[in-house]
This record gives structure tokens, sequence and C-alpha cells, in this order.
């Protein structure tokens, strides 16, 4: 493969020890929460590896809590990470994606992280009805405590590229587009924010944060909800690549970027920046 422009921290193939190093680097840098992605040592058609009690997650979930018992913990909530075929949910014979076959299985995945003491679950996977399947099986099982952070608004974006890449999750067919959101259409994102409330949310997200900061401000401005921005990689690599050929003063960029996002109105702001951040305001 060929090599990143930028490595992602945190998500460039970590073990398990490693995952739990740079856990407990966050934490002493003052980051309250990490974003867990799985790789699974292996790919099937149903994504079994989200919902194995001892897949890569669970088991980083665990490691990281007994080490690190206040750094919060959220899983990210999806099946692309773990399906052969790199989409976000199960396939029909037709190659389209089965909404409520994926449900079951999103489900399964939410209760088995949260068993293994994930804090928080965050559905990435913009099936229909997902937030409330969840909620109910997190209920039915005990978990009621566990929060819901849906991306509400996750649009297909060109701007996941190279997290596509280290996480070898490029569908091998077609694309997103059928359940991720078009990057033309605000309304449909305050819509989808606003039918994730009602089925339960907890924390409503934008995802890619800097090309939808509209969107942001205007789901910030019909919920009273905390709303999180997810800045993502392409987002991130994009400021990197710029300050490695010494066109842009890296810190300055960083914070002038993730300092709209905030002023966008989010109240959580997910980075690959983060401890670069955590850092310079020291
Ligand atoms: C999919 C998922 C995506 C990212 C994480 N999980 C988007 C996608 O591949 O469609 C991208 C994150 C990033 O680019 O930083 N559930
Ligand atoms: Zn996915």
């Amino acid at each position: 493969k060929r090599a990143p422009i930028a490595s992602l921290p945190g998500i460039d193939h970590l073990s398990i020890d490693g995952a739990v190093e740079e856990a407990g680097i966050a934490q002493s840098l003052g980051i309250p929460a990490v974003l867990l992605f799985g790789l699974p040592a292996a790919k099937d058609e149903l994504g079994s590896g989200a919902y194995d009690d001892e897949g890569v997650i669970q088991l980083a979930t665990r490691a990281i809590k007994a080490a690190h018992p206040d750094l919060l913990v959220i899983a990210d909530l999806c099946l692309c990470e773990y399906t052969s075929h790199g989409h976000c949910g199960v396939l029909r014979a037709d190659g389209v994606v089965d909404n409520d076959q994926t449900l079951e299985l999103l489900a399964r995945t939410a209760v088995s992280q949260a068993e293994a003491g994930a804090d928080a679950v965050a559905p990435s996977d913009m099936m229909d009805g997902r937030v409330g399947a969840l909620r109910g099986a997190l209920d039915e099982h005990g978990l009621s405590e566990t929060p819901i952070i849906a991306y509400s608004a996750k649009f297909a974006s060109a701007f996941y590229g190279p997290f596509r890449e280290a996480a070898d999750s490029a569908p091998a067919f077609g694309d997103r587009r059928g359940y991720q959101m078009d990057p033309a259409n605000a309304r449909e994102a305050v819509k989808e924010a606003r039918l994730d409330e009602d089925e339960g949310a907890d924390v409503l997200m934008v995802k890619p944060a800097l090309p939808y900061l509209d969107v942001i401000r205007r789901i910030r401005d019909s919920t009273e909800l905390p709303i999180a921005a997810y800045n993502v990689s392409g987002e991130y690599a994009m400021i990197k690549a710029a300050a490695a050929q010494g066109l842009i003063d890296e810190r300055a960029a960083v914070l002038e970027a993730l300092t709209g996002i905030r002023r966008a109105g989010a109240d959580i702001v997910i980075t690959y920046h983060a401890k670069d951040v955590a850092t310079w305001l020291r």
C-alpha cells in the first residue's frame, strides 16, 4: 500500500497495548475522551467482528478502562470496518444494504460494546431507525445509562479518504450515497437530527465539520442537546500536508479551524489534532 500523506494519530494500526498507551497519553494531556475504531484480524460478509465479545474494540475497551478508568471511552458503532465488502451494513442479494437486518447487528454490537465497558456508543452507520433500535436494545440489557452519541448528519464526503485507507474500509463496489447524506442538503440534516433526538439520542453529531459549519449552527439552533462535530481525516490531512510544505502555520491554522467549529455551535469537537492542541494549550 502507498504511504499515507499524514498518519492518523491513534488510528494507524495500534495494538491493544498501543491503544492503552495512547489513551494514557491523551488523558495525561487533559483530553477527556477517546473514540475507538476497530480493525479486525478478519473481515466477513456480516461484519461479525463488530459484535464479537472478544472483538478488537471489546478487548481494547476493557483494557483502556482497566488502565485509565477516568478516561471516557466512546465506541464507534458501525459495520464497515468489519465487512469484507466495506459497506456499513449487511447486503441483500442485489447488493443494496438491508436496513433492518443491519439494525439487529448494530444492536448486538452496541450491547457488546457497552458490556465491555464503553461509556457511550456512537452509531456512524446512518441506517434508518438505528437510534431507536439501539436505545431499545441497550435498555433491555440493563444498559439504560449508556448514552448514544448519534452521527445524525453524516455526509457522503470526499474527506474520509485517509481514514478509509487506514481502516481498509473503502466500499469494494458502489458508494455510500444510499445511506450517507447529500452535501447539498442542509434541511435534511436538521430533519435527521430531530428524528435522532426523538428516538432517544443523547448527543447529535455533524460530520465532517469544516464544510458543514452552517449545519452545525442550524442544528444548534433547533435543539437543546449537546452537539458534537467530527473534524475528519481529510480535514486533518489537508492542514498537515500544507504545513509540511511550509504553506501555512500549522498551529495557527489548527486553532483557527477548531475555533470556527466551536463558534458554529459545537459543544464537543472530535479531532485528530487533539494531542497537538492539548499540548499547545497547556
Ligand atoms: C464509517 C466511517 C467513516 C469514518 C469513520 N467511520 C466514514 C466513511 O468511511 O464513510 C471517517 C472518519 C474520518 O475520515 O476521520 N462508519
Ligand atoms: Zn460505516
